[in-house]
């Protein structure tokens, strides 16, 4: 009798799990690979902003790797205009970008221009250029990203 209830629980547990797995894989799926594609570019962002914060702040020891994520930043600043392309609509970026896309152009060329000064920037100035680059994602995310 024992054996049977915690085979049976067993059970009731496995199949709640498969359906959690089932849901955030229909979950994933829901997203389109546009908007997901631009999710992950700007996670990249982040990646790379926040890698830069944590060795200025010595929550980790890794100073040497600033310089790749300050290049990473540059380049994948390049990269952000194509992320909007039309049929990339959705997820949670509001349509005021597509209705307004010189400005969304603007707000990516000033990310792109504060990672160039921040490229160019060195010691005592790294900290101030990589705010300004902060500083430029929310110029962007004010307007056009849902909360
Ligand atoms: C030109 C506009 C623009 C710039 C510049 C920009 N973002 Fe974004 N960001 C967006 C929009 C719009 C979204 C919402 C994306 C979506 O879900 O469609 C977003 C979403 C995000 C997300 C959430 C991604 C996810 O997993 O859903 C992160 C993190 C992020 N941005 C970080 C940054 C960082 C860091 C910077 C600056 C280094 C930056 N962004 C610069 C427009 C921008």
């Amino acid at each position: 009798m024992k054996i049977n209830k915690f085979v049976i629980s067993a059970a009731v547990v496995g199949a709640i799990a498969l359906t959690a797995a089932g849901y955030a894989v229909a979950q994933q799926a829901m997203v389109p690979k546009p908007v997901e594609y631009r999710q992950k570019m700007m996670q990249s962002l982040s990646a790379h902003l926040g890698g830069i914060f944590s060795n200025l702040k010595g929550e980790v020891n890794a100073k040497g790797n600033i310089a790749h994520h300050v290049a990473a930043l540059n380049a994948t600043a390049q990269a952000i205009p194509l992320v909007f392309e039309p049929g990339s609509e959705g997820g949670k970026t509001k349509p005021e970008a597509w209705a307004e896309k010189d400005k969304l152009m603007a707000a990516a060329k000033a990310l792109a221009d504060a990672t160039a000064k921040l490229a160019a920037a060195s010691g005592d100035q790294i900290g101030a250029a990589a705010g300004e680059v902060g500083r430029s994602c929310g110029g962007c995310h004010t307007p056009y990203r849902a909360q």
